[in-house]
C-alpha cells in the first residue's frame, strides 16, 4: 500500500466522501462559509492547500499545535520509536516511556500533583477527575460554571454551562450545579452544604475567551478547602504554554488538586491527555490491589502517543515557547486594542498568552448599528462571519468564532509564531474592519446572503 498515492489519487473525492459517509452538515458549512480548502500540507503555523495557496494557521487545531504543525523533532522520535519495534500495550505489564512521561508531567505540574492518569482525548480526562472526586470524598454533587466546555461525553456534557450542547441530551448527571464564572459569593453558596465533591473550572474560559479576576482561583482554592470539596482544573486548553505559562493556574499561583490536561500534549500528532493529581487523592481511587484497574483504558499508555508526549514537552522547552506565548501574546493583544480604539466595532480583547478574544458589540454611530441591529434580528450568530470569512477568502488567515451567540472571534496560534506573522494577521484585521465599517457595503452583504442561504437550506 503506497498511503502517499492513496491520498494524492483520491484527494479530489474528499467532500464527497465526508458528504457520504461522515458528516454531511459539516461539509455544507465549510461549502457555505468559503473554508472548504483541500489543505495538502502543513508546517508550523502554515497549511498549504492544493492550489499552493499558504494558509496562516490561527487555529492550531482548537489548541492542539502549540509546537506547530509536523514538528520535525517529534516526527523523528516516532519514527524512530516505531523503527524500535517496541512491546506497546502489554497491558499486563509497565511500560518505561510512560514511567518517564509521568515523571516529565509530574516535574512541570504545580505543587505536589505527581500522580498521572493517562488518557486519549480531553473529555476522557474529565471523566476521570469526575469519578476519582466522587470516589475520593464519597460525595457526588459537582459544582460547574455557565459557559463551561469541558468536552461532550455525557458526564463532560453534564458540567458543560452551553444550551447548545447540552439539550436534547438530558436528564444529564443528577447533581452538577451551575455557577457564574468568577464568582466567589455564589461558589460559596454551592460548596457551603459540604456536599459537593469537586469544583471543576478552566482558568480561562475557553467558549468566549473570558479571563477571571486574579483572586478568583485563590478564593476557589480557599472555599474548596473550606467545604472539602476537590478543585478540578480543566487545562485541556490552556495548557502547555498556551496562556504564556505553563499552565494558567501558575499564573496565579494556586495547585489544584486535579489538573485535566490533553490537546496540545503529544504536538498534535497523537490523542494523548492526563489527569495529574496528589498522590493521596490517587490512593484513594486506587486503594487496594483488588481495585488497581478501578479506572482504565485499553490505549492510554500507547507508545507511540507517549514518545511523541516526551518529545513534545522537550520541544516546548528547548524552544522556549512558554516564554515566546507570553510576548508574543502582548504583542498581538497590543495590536489589537490599538484597532479596538480605532474601530468602534470592535468592543474588548480578553485573554492570556496567545488565547484572545476579540469582543464585538452595538457601535455608536447611526447606520453602523442600524446595520448590526438588522443583522442580529436576522441571526444571532452571523456577525462573526463578517470577520472570519473575509480573513479566510480575503487574506488566508483561520480563525474560528469562539462560541454561541457571543459575538466574539478567538485566535489561538501555534507559539512559535513570529512577529511577521503577528504583523500580517493584525493588517488583515485593520482591512477587515474597515470593510465592516462601510454599511451599507459589501461585507453586510455577504454575511445577510449567507444568513439567507442558510435559512433556506436549514
Ligand atoms: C477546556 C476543555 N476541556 C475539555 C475539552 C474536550 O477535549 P476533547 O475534545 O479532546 O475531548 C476541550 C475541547 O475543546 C476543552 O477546551
Amino acid at each position: 500500500m503506497d498511503i502517499a498515492s492513496l491520498i494524492k489519487n483520491r484527494a479530489s473525492e474528499t467532500y464527497d466522501l465526508h458528504r457520504r459517509y461522515v458528516n454531511p452538515q459539516f461539509v455544507r458549512v465549510l461549502e457555505v462559509i468559503g473554508f472548504n480548502r483541500n489543505y495538502c500540507t502543513a508546517h508550523g503555523a502554515r497549511l498549504i492547500d492544493e492550489k499552493g495557496r499558504e494558509v496562516l494557521d490561527f487555529l492550531a487545531g482548537f489548541g492542539v499545535f502549540n509546537i506547530g504543525r509536523n514538528h520535525p523533532l517529534v516526527a523523528r522520535v516516532l519514527q524512530d520509536m516505531l523503527n524500535c519495534s517496541g512491546p506497546s500495550l502489554v497491558q499486563m505489564d509497565v511500560g518505561v516511556i510512560s514511567g518517564l512521561l509521568a515523571e516529565a508531567l509530574a516535574a512541570i505540574a504545580p505543587g505536589d500533583l505527581e500522580a498521572v492518569f493517562f488518557t486519549n482525548s480531553g473529555a476522557e480526562g474529565v471523566e476521570g477527575a469526575l469519578k476519582f472526586a466522587r470516589q475520593a470524598t464519597g460525595r457526588h454533587k459537582v459544582v460547574y460554571c455557565k459557559r463551561a466546555f469541558h468536552g461532550l461525553t455525557l458526564g463532560a456534557l453534564s458540567v458543560n454551562g452551553n444550551e447548545e450542547f447540552r439539550s436534547r441530551n438530558e436528564p444529564l448527571l443528577p447533581g452538577c450545579i451551575p455557577v457564574p464564572f468568577n464568582d466567589l459569593d455564589a461558589l460559596e453558596a454551592a460548596l457551603s452544604g459540604r456536599d459537593v465533591a469537586a469544583f471543576i473550572v478552566e482558568p480561562i474560559q475557553g467558549k468566549g475567551v473570558f479571563v477571571p479576576d486574579d483572586d478568583y482561583l485563590p478564593g476557589v482554592r480557599r472555599l474548596c478547602d473550606t467545604y472539602g470539596a476537590l478543585f478540578i482544573a480543566d487545562e485541556v486548553q490552556t495548557g502547555f504554554g498556551r496562556t504564556g505559562r505553563m499552565f494558567a493556574v501558575n499564573r496565579y499561583d494556586v495547585t489544584p488538586d486535579l489538573l485535566v490536561v490533553s490537546k496540545a500534549l503529544s504536538g498534535g500528532y497523537i490523542p494523548l491527555g492526563a489527569v495529574i493529581t496528589k498522590r493521596e487523592i490517587h490512593s484513594k481511587v486506587f486503594d487496594c490491589m483488588d481495585r488497581c484497574f478501578a479506572h482504565s483504558n485499553t490505549f492510554g499508555q500507547n507508545d507511540l502517543a507517549m514518545a511523541a508526549g516526551l518529545a513534545t514537552l522537550h520541544v516546548i522547552e528547548q524552544e522556549n515557547l512558554v516564554e515566546r506565548s507570553a510576548r508574543m501574546g502582548e504583542y498581538l493583544m497590543n495590536g489589537l486594542k490599538e484597532l479596538a480604539g480605532r474601530y468602534e466595532l470592535l468592543h474588548q480583547i480578553r485573554g492570556k498568552g496567545l488565547m484572545i478574544g476579540m469582543q464585538f458589540g452595538a457601535p455608536r454611530s447611526f447606520t453602523l448599528n442600524t446595520g448590526w441591529k438588522l443583522l442580529h434580528k436576522m441571526n444571532e450568530e452571523l456577525f462573526c462571519q463578517m470577520i472570519t470569512i473575509p480573513l479566510m477568502e480575503k487574506h488566508h488567515i483561520l480563525t474560528q468564532v469562539a462560541g454561541h451567540g457571543l459575538d466574539t472571534v478567538k485566535i489561538l496560534p501555534p507559539l512559535i509564531i513570529e512577529t511577521a506573522d503577528a504583523d500580517r494577521f493584525l493588517g488583515a484585521m485593520d482591512r477587515v474592519l474597515k470593510d465592516a465599517h462601510r454599511f451599507p457595503g459589501s461585507a453586510w452583504t455577504t454575511v445577510k446572503d449567507l444568513g439567507l442561504r442558510t435559512a433556506k437550506t436549514a
